[in-house]
């Protein structure tokens, strides 16, 4: 039974959540040019300002216009700031950003309006979407921002302080032993595609401890493994052919680099190294068994009954466990390279970097520093309903997206959990991804 009391706890925690959020959205725009606002360093991307309008479209046709039954405050910008408005390209010509932040904040005021009166029960899934929805924007505006950058020059080094640090070995991997997990979540917060949970069995396999660092990749660019169809599928050698790259998207070249995840590559790239090592991408099965956390203990965290708390269900690594759920960030942030209001951070860190981050079985990084391919297609589990409407990921069960896991240094903690589902066509590299390897047969 929810008391009235934790009731409201409930409700404080997600307006504060919402005002986190928000000003975290805002101070990546902080003295930010009007060219930056407006421009499309890639043309499978809106610009910035784009993502901006269309995070305040979202809140108000969800929640100000289907949930509390309001007009539409600003048809003017229906079209332009809805998903299937205006073809991208067509985004470029926006209002000012102070115009944007005025409608930002008109809808945020009716938002917190309705929030305080509204009934939590009833409404808590679509906040917590929402919350979680402005997240994902975000993301994607640094991706932009970084897209920017790369056109415009080159990206010098950034940490010069880790020049001394050696190259370590970061070829172990871990026994994910036999028997059933729990994949999904059936949680409030859980977005439409992670739900149903359902128990998978699974056989034992192997996993890397960690991603395949930059070091370990440059092992292949060496060996000229973008100029060798061995390593290739005929898809991604295809893919190859037409794009004629040579290394990720992000690859920074600079030794200081070695023991940072590579980032920026495609699908296929992801497969062909597997290959290369002798191994192959974990399906996602694989990668969520090995990057979770038992989350069956329920328990009361700042006066809220829907907190739920990691415990571990076996620590061969010794560590402490990061916490999981509702409103509490699903990792800590000084578990994990991730994106908060006080560390935008900027780029990846070293794969060893976290050690209090690890997943029950010692994986490091699953979440945050940089997205995870894995070998499979999006689809929905059994029983999949689409919320809050079909657009969101029943539209993309085709058989055409690759998941992706764990997010990246420019993932928001409200997103961040080994259920999480990421999804995009197998040829994008403009993602902040890496991946780690897995095998069946270790010798
Ligand atoms: C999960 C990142 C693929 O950008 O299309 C944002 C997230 N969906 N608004 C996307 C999303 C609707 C989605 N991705
Ligand atoms: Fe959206």
């Amino acid at each position: 039974m929810i008391s009235n009391l934790s009731k409201s706890s409930v409700k404080e925690a997600i307006i504060r959540a919402f005002v986190e959020c928000r000003s975290t959205t805002l101070a990546l725009f902080e003295g930010m040019d009007k060219a930056t606002f407006c421009s499309q360093p890639h043309p499978d991307f809106s610009p910035v300002g784009w993502h901006l309008g269309h995070i305040a479209y979202i809140e108000s046709l969800w929640l100000l216009e289907r949930s509390a039954g309001l007009p539409c405050l600003f048809p003017q910008y229906r079209q332009l700031f809805a998903a299937d408005g205006l073809p991208k390209a067509k985004r470029v010509q926006l209002p000012e950003l102070k115009e944007i932040r005025y409608y930002l904040d008109t809808v945020r005021e009716k938002a917190l309006d309705f929030l305080e009166t509204a009934d939590v029960e009833q409404n808590e899934r679509l906040w917590r979407f929402l919350i979680q929805h402005e997240s994902q924007h975000c993301e994607i505006i640094c991706m932009v921002l970084e897209l920017a950058k790369i056109s415009i020059s080159d990206k010098k080094s950034l940490c010069t302080d880790e020049q001394s640090q050696a190259s370590l070995d970061f070829e172990e991997m871990i026994q994910i032993p036999a028997g059933e997990f729990e994949q999904g979540s059936n949680s409030i917060d859980a977005l439409d595609n992670e739900s149903p949970a359902h128990q998978v069995y699974l056989d034992t396999y192997w996993i890397d401890r960690y991603p395949v660092t930059c070091r370990q990749y440059r092992a292949f660019m060496d060996a000229g493994g973008y100029q060798n169809s061995r390593w290739w599928s005929k898809a991604g050698w295809e893919w190859l052919q037409t794009e004629q790259v040579t290394q990720p998207l992000y690859w920074q070249g600079d030794r200081a680099w070695d023991n940072h995840p590579v980032c920026g590559v495609s699908w296929y790239e992801a497969e062909a190294y597997s290959r290369f090592v002798g191994k192959r991408l974990p399906t996602e099965a694989e990668w969520e068994k090995a990057a979770s956390w038992d989350v069956t203990a329920t328990v009361l965290v700042e006066n809220c009954n829907c907190d739920r708390v990691a415990r571990p269900v076996a620590q061969p690594h010794g560590v402490r466990l990061p916490q999981s759920g509702a409103l509490r960030k699903s990792v800590l942030p000084e578990q994990a390279c991730l994106h908060t209001g006080d560390r935008l951070f900027g780029q990846t860190t070293p794969v060893n970097a976290y050690p209090g981050g690890q997943s029950v079985y010692g994986l490091y990084d699953t979440l945050g520093n940089v997205w995870e391919w894995t070998a499979s297609w999006f689809d929905g589990y059994q029983g999949f309903q689409s919320y809050p409407y079909i657009g969101y990921s029943q539209v993309y069960f085709d058989q055409k997206h690759r998941v992706l896991k764990g997010g990246s240094w420019a993932t928001r903690p409200w997103v961040l959990r080994p259920s999480f589902r990421n999804w995009y066509y197998p040829s994008v590299r403009q993602l902040f991804a890496g991946f780690r390897c897995a095998t069946s047969d270790y010798h």
